[in-house]
């Protein structure tokens, strides 16, 4: 009795007994891991040119959705422009954003694909940076400037897209794809510098204070 009170050194009172295991619920696992296994079908593994042209698919979506969100916005940000110059500037490029979809639909057109959008997320937050400010300045030089900002930002996103999509479209041997999208990158460029040049202007009118 005396003995059996004492402690085992390695276990304490605690009952050392291994932990029963429940064999059947564990085989059932094992069983089902396995089925899941089987019936998941075989990878394919796509060769890096055809995941390139999934890429280049993917990325001509993209930009045809941001190009229809953008020429909603266009006449928005034209008719909150203070100066005219700015305003034309809006509308001019409001109708080449139209001509720019076209030329995106002769791609799809030329790749044998229907024309479809995927959501840009990119071109939604910097429309909705235009749109904060329309809604959080007054009409004048300094919203102006604002609105050019934004503008900008925009032109810089479709001219680094532009420019990858023609980059893509050259290695993939898409001759007609890669003018065409080279040509809406060379008109983004002139948009970008033709607000600059107005944002010259502008900015210097709002700093000092002239209405
Ligand atoms: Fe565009």
């Amino acid at each position: 009795m005396y003995f059996n009170a004492v402690p085992d050194l390695f276990t304490g009172f605690k009952n050392n007994t291994p932990m029963k295991t429940n064999t059947r619920t564990n085989t059932k696992k094992t069983a089902k891991k396995i089925a899941v296994k089987t019936r998941r079908p075989a990878k394919t593994v796509k060769s890096s040119k055809e995941s390139l042209e999934d890429i280049f698919e993917d990325m001509l979506k993209d930009i045809y959705w941001a190009e229809n969100h953008l020429a909603k916005a266009l006449p928005k940000l034209a008719k909150a422009s203070y100066n005219e110059e700015l305003q034309n500037a809006f509308e001019t490029h409001h109708k080449e954003t139209l001509a720019q979809i076209s030329r995106l639909e002769q791609c799809f057109a030329l790749l044998e694909m229907k024309p479809q959008g995927k959501k840009c997320p990119a071109m939604q937050g910097l429309v909705e940076e235009g749109q904060e400010a329309i809604s959080e300045h007054d009409a004048g030089h300094a919203r102006d400037a604002a609105l050019i900002a934004a503008a900008q930002k925009a032109e810089h996103y479709e001219i680094s897209t532009y420019g990858s999509l023609r980059t893509i479209a050259t290695v993939l041997g898409r001759v007609q794809c890669a003018e065409l999208l080279e040509a809406t990158k060379d008109e983004e460029a002139e948009t970008d510098e033709k607000l600059t040049r107005i944002a010259d202007k502008i900015n210097k009118w709002a700093s000092e204070g002239e209405d």
